[in-house]
């Protein structure tokens, strides 16, 4: 089901590449809006306000550290069976994109 999403958002970006618009690199807008697509299966675990039991915030970080962190996981760097599991489905721009969106929710305490 995740998948299928997100194949809809890079199909997107794609007709929008091919209108011209958007060929990467893409805006912060552009990637905000991804972002926030793509957050939606992240913050049934991560909250947005506040913090879950046991689920670190991830909100408010800067970008770099973010990636960083995302890429560690996919590459296994970082053991966390699930969190190496979601990250192993996302690309170097659905990283960006929600580490433009996570950035900009909330402040780190
Ligand atoms: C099923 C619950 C769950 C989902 C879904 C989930 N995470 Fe996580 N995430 C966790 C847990 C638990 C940890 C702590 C892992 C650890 O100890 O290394 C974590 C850790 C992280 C960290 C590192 C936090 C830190 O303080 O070091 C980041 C960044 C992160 N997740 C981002 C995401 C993103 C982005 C998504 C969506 C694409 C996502 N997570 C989806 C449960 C989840």
């Amino acid at each position: 089901m995740r998948y299928r999403r997100t194949k809809t958002a890079m199909t997107l970006l794609a007709g929008l590449c091919a209108g011209g618009f958007l060929c990467a690199p893409a805006s912060a807008d552009e990637l905000y809006e991804l972002g926030e697509y793509l957050a939606g299966d992240c913050t049934a675990c991560h909250q947005l306000e506040g913090r879950a039991p046991g689920i670190p915030p991830i909100t408010g970080w800067p970008v770099e550290s973010f990636v960083m962190v995302m890429t560690a996981y996919k590459e296994g760097e970082r053991d966390h069976a699930l969190m190496q599991n979601v990250a192993s489905r996302l690309g170097d721009e659905d990283m960006q994109a929600l580490a433009v969106y996570f950035g900009k929710q909330g402040q780190q305490e």
